[in-house]
């Protein structure tokens, strides 16, 4: 998977009718932009709807930032990648180190979404990073090869499948201190070849794109844009200002 990609998690920060005008104001930004469909939108289950609505005409796609292992039954309080599917969900966010950390998801519950995800023909972008200790230890790469090995333990990839790896490191999250790019590069490649090892280095060149996100900013954005190594931003607060978004798309995709 080869064309770049800006993600926006909105998160829970907005409220239904202020995720459709945040929403039709990212429509009249980009509507003569060539990479509108290089462009995801991931607000909360219930605005999904209403912000297809609201961006119809565009190519800007729209993503979920969660779902759940079966595709239906007595799951109380869970949401189908099914019905993410009938309301226009092209990606889902899978992993997410708030998930991780609030709701104690385990990678092997993650890998079983990424699969059914698949299996309903949408994208997961699923993320690892590893936390502020693991960071100061040493232990990054350790942390990051189990994340990835027990996270897709058991994906069998079909040629058309495409799965976008997010690295997050958890300490870089909301907090404008973004990891230095070059150092980006450098992980984003070790991914690389861990996936290569877990698939092949074909699948992990075809069916992967290899993406980051933490504190990626209109100030800093320029500075991830110079690598194509960086195949893509997942933008969490600077996804919620018109401005900073649009400037972020146009400097890292234009
Ligand atoms: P920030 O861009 O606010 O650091 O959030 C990153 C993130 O968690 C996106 O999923």
């Amino acid at each position: 998977m080869r064309t770049k990609l800006v993600i926006a998690n909105w998160k829970m920060n907005l409220d239904i009718s202020e995720s459709v005008q945040l929403a039709k104001k990212l429509k009249l930004s980009f509507l003569k932009k060539l990479w509108q469909d290089q462009v995801v939108i991931c607000p909360d289950f219930l605005s999904l709807s209403s912000v297809y609505q609201a961006l119809n005409k565009t190519k800007i796609r729209l993503g979920a930032q969660n779902c759940f292992w079966q595709e239906v039954g007595a799951y109380t309080g869970e949401i189908s990648p099914k019905n993410l599917k009938q309301v226009k969900a092209d990606f889902v966010i899978l992993g997410h180190s708030e998930r991780r950390y609030y709701f104690k998801e385990k990678n092997e519950e993650i890998a079983l979404k990424v699969d059914l995800a698949l299996k309903t023909n949408i994208k997961p972008i699923v993320c690892v990073g590893e936390a502020l200790t693991d960071h100061q230890k040493g232990r990054t790469l350790s942390t990051l090869k189990k994340q990835v090995k027990q996270s897709l333990q058991g994906i069998k990839l079909k040629s058309k499948d495409k799965i976008v790896l997010a690295y997050e490191p958890v300490w870089a999250i909301g907090n404008g201190k973004n990891l230095d790019p070059k150092e980006v590069v450098k992980i984003l490649s070790f991914l690389k070849a861990e996936i290569a090892k877990v698939f092949s280095s074909t699948k992990a060149e075809n069916n992967f794109s290899f993406i980051y996100g933490g504190s990626v900013s209109a100030e800093n954005v320029k500075d991830f844009a110079k690598f194509k190594e960086i195949q893509g931003l997942l933008v969490g607060s600077s996804s919620l200002k018109l401005r900073n978004f649009s400037k972020i798309c146009n400097d890292f995709l234009s």
